[in-house]
């Protein structure tokens, strides 16, 4: 398995998560994050405001996947996320160890 992090504009969000939910992906994990890439300091225009913070308020999606999803789950975001901007984000892809589905005690892909 692997756990497929992506930072992403926050106004991407809805798009990312309809693509990713039409791809088979049944669960996902969503924060309010703040972040900067590697424009510190430097404007980047956040829903038509230029914000000079070098703190940019950014959306992180999780998503567990089995390996076989993994890649396809990684592209489906960055082409989903990608306005051919600075500050579009990035996708981390972290080994799994284990997944556990709390209420019926499956685990691995079974649990995803
Ligand atoms: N090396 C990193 N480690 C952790 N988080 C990062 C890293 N790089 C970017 N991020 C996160 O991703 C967000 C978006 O990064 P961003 O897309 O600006 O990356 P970038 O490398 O500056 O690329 P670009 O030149 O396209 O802007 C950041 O606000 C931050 O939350
Ligand atoms: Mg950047």
């Amino acid at each position: 398995m692997k756990y497929v992090t992506a930072i992403i504009k926050p106004f991407k969000f809805t798009e990312v998560k309809e693509a990713l939910s039409a791809a088979g992906v049944s669960g996902v994990t969503v924060s309010e994050v703040s972040g900067c890439g590697r424009q510190k300091g430097q404007t980047e225009v956040y829903r038509g405001a230029e914000y000079a913070s070098s703190m940019l308020p950014k959306i992180r999606l999780e998503v567990a996947v089995p390996d076989s999803l993994a890649e396809k789950v990684a592209e489906i975001i960055r082409q989903h996320a990608n306005n051919d901007e600075i500050g579009d984000g990035k996708i981390f892809v972290f080994e799994l160890a284990q997944a556990v589905r709390i209420r019926t005690g499956e685990q691995g892909d079974d649990a995803l």
